[in-house]
């Protein structure tokens, strides 16, 4: 007799090669407080952060990614955060315009940089904290709000790339950056809709409803894995860097056919961000 095998097959994760830019922390410390993470009468390591963003750097090259680097500048330790620079799409930049004085002076060094590396800057008129808040998943653009990019922002991305923007508000100050609550898990899947992972907690109800919608499919985080920004993660759609504590999100991934590669940023983590608030992505 024929014996009946139920198999289902794997889902095969293609990666897709990456061009990046990051910042070296050389002159990373909590001086200033403009999120919940942030404790400035802490103690911060700025060398132990060098070493493991360097790890971070080192797993970026092993993946094959072009890794850029932008220079930092003393008095800026915020800088490091290269994912808040601005955002990059078919070879334009949209400059970052901060909400934060601290941070001011880091959207015209970003800009400075983009202009004699290949892009066309455009100049921001409203408040936006670049890929923090904007993230591309598929052909469609995910903008947040509430905390630190203003919503007009997200017009002027729809003028300048002529892409669909879907507006989703946080509500939760922990999870202040739209890259603190999502995760793009696969910018380029066959079907063009890519997916996510995400926290549900970190939106207001009607920003729920939208990602549910449009995301069916997504990971929904929990509160631990969420707690040591576990969504705050770089996937070239096949290996996602995460925190390497988010045990539980690992797991998630690899049930669905990702490869996660864990890294531990806790010094980066006293400013209030991970591995993707280190990450921009290039898009020439
Ligand atoms: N201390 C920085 C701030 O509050 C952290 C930025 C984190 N970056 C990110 N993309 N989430 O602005």
């Amino acid at each position: 007799m024929q014996q009946v095998v139920e198999s289902v097959a794997p889902t095969e994760r293609v990666a897709m090669k990456k061009t990046i830019l990051m910042c070296r922390p050389e002159h990373f410390t909590v001086s200033y407080r403009i999120n919940p993470w942030m404790h400035p009468e802490d103690p911060t390591d700025t060398s132990l952060a060098v070493r493991q963003w360097e790890r971070l750097y080192e797993i970026y090259l092993g993946l094959g990614f072009d890794v850029e680097l932008i220079d930092p500048i003393a008095g800026l330790p915020d800088m490091v955060y290269a994912a808040n620079g601005g955002f990059t799409l078919d070879g334009i930049a949209y400059g970052a315009k901060f909400q934060y004085d601290e941070r001011g002076p880091e959207g015209p060094a970003y800009m400075d940089w983009f202009r004699s590396h290949g892009f066309r800057v455009a100049e921001p008129v409203s408040v936006n904290e670049g890929e923090g808040d904007f993230l591309l998943v598929g052909d469609r653009i995910l903008a947040g709000t509430g905390f630190r990019s203003d919503a007009a922002s997200h017009d002027e991305l729809r003028k300048l790339f002529g892409r669909e923007v879907v507006t989703l508000t946080l509500v939760d100050p922990s999870f202040y950056h739209l890259d603190t609550a999502i995760a793009v898990l696969d910018t380029d899947s066959r079907d063009g809709q890519g997916n996510i992972a995400y926290l549900p907690k970190a939106f207001s109800p009607e920003s729920r409803e939208i990602i549910q919608t449009l995301y069916p499919d997504a990971v929904v985080v929990n509160d631990e894995d969420a707690a040591v920004l576990g969504l705050n993660s770089f996937s070239d759609g096949r290996n996602v860097v995460i925190a390497a504590r988010a045990v539980g999100f690992e797991q998630s991934l690899r049930d669905r056919g990702y490869t996660p590669i864990g890294v531990d940023l806790s010094e980066l983590l006293l400013g209030g961000g991970g591995v993707k608030c280190c990450t921009l992505e290039l898009r020439r």
